[in-house]
């Protein structure tokens, strides 16, 4: 039991007490003192304003109170592993009262009053001197910080579907079938958690009457993927998509090619994000797995950036397979580690997919053809038995 909880609050507590272990729990094993134990417990002002005088002479409520058994002790000696740490009292109305004026949720306010009782119980003490207080200020940002990576780090893995390849086969007969749209909602019923299209300068696939009908339409989210020309920001502002994904377009290719390099182009892909980030729609960058990419797209302000992973799918030999591979697993690391959202995709099939979904770093996966592909043959069977039935039988 490495987090006792005690909740002693009049009517129901305003925290979920699960949640809150989980945060203890955590914060144990970032401090490296997972065998250990503390305790935790959270009360109203009126109780806390007992405690204040009781321990520290001072009349009123405070927010967080730690009784350490091991008062005194220097925080470079770390405690004995599985060793009792002592008590960190926190008052919930106060908790409550700094999360509304800094308009963060109550369950934040407290992670961060937990994080600073239990540096107290590991030795720390901001009022020995002003040194100490910026050390521990910098260890309570460090371990919040690592708290959030450590949370993100378990979220599970999204698909967003990608439906330009059904308007690819729409436009290649030039009439209303199939249509995009409709392609959209029946992904989303099978559970993608994302529509994606590419909104392409020379419109081979997706329409502006597909962008505006899906941005009615889609119930999840809808990634608009485009170059950051003036004509396609203008209608992305317009459609206000629930996020954008910036990519390089060529004339020529066949599909995107290989990521964007945002480091020769700061100046000009910071001014498309700033201009989205106005209008409160998140950017993503699609870039190679490149740690020069990565850097950059964290400097021009991107939210999210989705990692190629195209070259991975594509090798031909088991080794360039790994080695592919290893730059996309690095590359998701160190954006995250950047504090990036990241997303990836590019030429995933369903025996690519499983490797890429299990690094723990990546959000969602964006993947268009393969299950294009797949619907067709695995829906080929179905649609000749329904146009069988519409034939007389003899
Ligand atoms: N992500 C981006 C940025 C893309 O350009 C594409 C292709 O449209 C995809 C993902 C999906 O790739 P695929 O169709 O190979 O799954």
């Amino acid at each position: 039991m490495p987090a006792l909880l005690t909740i002693d609050y009049p009517g129901p507590p305003p925290v979920r007490p699960d949640a809150v272990r989980d945060t203890a729990r955590r914060l144990l094993r970032l401090c490296g003192q997972s065998e250990s134990e503390w305790s935790i417990l959270l009360l109203d002002d009126a109780a806390m304003a007992e405690l204040n005088e009781r321990y520290r002479h001072k009349k009123g409520p405070t927010n967080v109170l730690a009784f350490a058994l091991r008062e005194g002790e220097p925080f470079s000696e770390a405690p004995a592993a599985g060793s009792p740490l002592g008590d960190v009292v926190v008052s919930l109305d106060t908790a409550a009262r700094e999360a509304r004026q800094e308009g963060i949720t109550l369950h934040r306010r407290l992670a961060v009053l937990l994080i600073h009782g239990l540096l107290h119980l590991l030795g720390m003490d901001h009022e020995r001197s002003d040194a100490e207080a910026e050390e521990m200020e910098a260890a309570e940002r460090e371990l919040l910080r690592q708290l959030d990576d450590d949370k993100r780090r378990e979220k599970m893995i999204q698909l967003a579907v990608n439906v330009d390849h059904v308007a690819t086969l729409r436009q290649a007969r030039g009439i209303a079938e199939p249509d995009p749209v409709l392609a959209a909602g029946i992904c989303e019923l099978a559970g993608a958690s994302g529509i994606v299209v590419h909104l392409r300068e020379d419109r081979r696939h997706i329409q502006d009457r597909d962008v505006h009908l899906l941005r009615q339409t889609v119930k999840t989210k809808l990634n608009l993927e485009m170059g950051a020309t003036e004509e396609i920001i203008g209608i992305a502002l317009a459609v206000k998509p629930d996020m954008v994904t910036l990519v390089p377009e060529k004339r020529q290719e066949l599909t995107t090619e290989g990521g964007l390099n945002v480091a020769g182009q700061k100046k000009k892909l910071g001014r498309a994000i700033e201009r989205f980030t106005s209008a409160g729609i998140p950017v993503s960058l699609f870039i190679d797995p490149d740690s020069r990419q990565i850097k950059a797209a964290s400097e021009v302000g991107a939210t999210f950036v989705e990692i190629h992973t195209g070259r991975y799918c594509d090798a031909t030999s088991e080794a360039e397979r790994h080695h592919e591979f290893d730059l996309v697993a690095t590359a998701a690391e160190e954006a995250f580690e950047a504090g990036l959202r990241v997303n990836a995709g590019h030429g995933l099939n369903y025996l690519t997919t499983a490797r890429v979904a299990a690094l723990g770093t990546i959000e969602e996966l964006s993947i268009g053809h393969a299950i294009m592909a797949r619907a067709i043959l695995v829906g080929l069977d179905q649609a000749v038995r329904e146009m069988l039935a519409l034939l007389p039988r003899g």
